[in-house]
């Protein structure tokens, strides 16, 4: 009996050597377009459909998932680093089962720590990704130094974009930027707040067009979310709008980007194990 116990135990933890998460950073051109709603009720939706995923807020300084959650983390990131935890101390559990961390603040830091210390975050990264089947980075809107190592080396980019040509034109100065750094890197685009659904297409067209044209590659459509005022009284009453509304017009189409987004990746297999922390790496190490 305890040999059966002993096998199945090692089985668990060859399996758990082969999990590894996709990692996706969810990142704008212009700030306030609805990047932490989506990236938190996108790994809600995932999670209800019981994919293992962990929400880590990267939003340097200015991080919030934790207030549209309506929780007062424990620790955050900067924690790992002050208090010398390791990563599963700072994880806190969410609704349907979503792992989350939190970004605390003074986070810039931890990419200007010395080497040791970003062996450390390295080393407990690694363990997530053997840990989940997703792992989502909120990002702080644009572009910083630091924000940009993780956009390269996550495994695609969910790039957030409203219809107004502002959030149009600071979306695609965003693509044209991480084109430049990497023009395989998968990008997917959700156009947030659409009118109608005509509005959202004609938006979500309209980028893609001009970024085939003028930087000559493509970006996959993820989907549309319409304006909707359920998102200011989720947000309001701190509740998640996907769990505030289950029937929310906004809701529905959430669990419809999440049904497409399943269904189109998940025959897509990483060939080299472990890339997104080797390139880390590999950035920390050129800059
Ligand atoms: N689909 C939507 N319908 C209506 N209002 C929305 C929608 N999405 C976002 N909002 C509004 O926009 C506000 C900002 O959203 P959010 O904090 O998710 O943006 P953000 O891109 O993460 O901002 P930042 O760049 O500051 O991180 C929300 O508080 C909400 O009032
Ligand atoms: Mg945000």
């Amino acid at each position: 009996m305890n040999d059966q116990a002993a096998k199945l135990r090692k089985r668990i933890e060859q399996l758990k050597a082969y999990r590894q998460a996709k990692t996706i950073a969810v990142i704008s051109g212009k700030g306030g377009v609805g990047k932490s709603n989506f990236a938190l009720n996108f790994s809600l939706t995932l999670s209800k459909n019981q994919h293992k995923v962990l929400l880590f807020d990267l939003d340097i300084g200015m991080g919030n998932v934790d207030i549209l959650l309506g929780l007062t983390p424990k620790y955050s990131i900067v924690d790992m680093f002050d208090k010398q935890l390791s990563i599963d101390d700072v994880v806190e559990i969410a609704p349907n089962n979503l792992s989350y961390i939190a970004a605390g603040s003074g986070l810039n830091e931890i990419f200007s720590i010395d080497e040791a210390k970003f062996e450390y975050f390295l080393k407990q990264l690694n363990d997530l990704i053997h840990s989940y089947d997703y792992i989502v980075f909120d990002m702080g809107a644009g572009v910083t130094q630091q924000s940009i190592y993780f956009m390269l080396a996550a495994d695609e980019c969910i790039i957030v974009t409203t219809p107004e040509p502002t959030s149009l034109t600071d979306a695609y100065a965003m693509i044209k930027h991480v084109t430049h750094k990497n023009n395989q890197l998968p990008l997917f685009l959700l156009v947030n707040r659409a009118i109608n659904q005509k509005n959202g297409q004609q938006t979500m067209q309209r980028l893609q067009q001009v970024v085939n044209k003028f930087l000559a590659r493509d970006l996959a459509p993820l989907g549309i979310l319409p304006d909707d005022h359920t998102v200011m009284k989720a947000v309001t009453s701190q509740t998640p709008f996907t769990l505030y509304d289950p029937h929310a017009h906004i809701t529905r189409a959430m669990n419809q980007i999440v049904d497409q987004y399943i269904t189109n990746t998940i025959n897509v297999n990483k060939k080299v194990p472990f890339t997104f922390i080797n390139k880390l790496k590999q950035f920390i190490k050129e800059r």
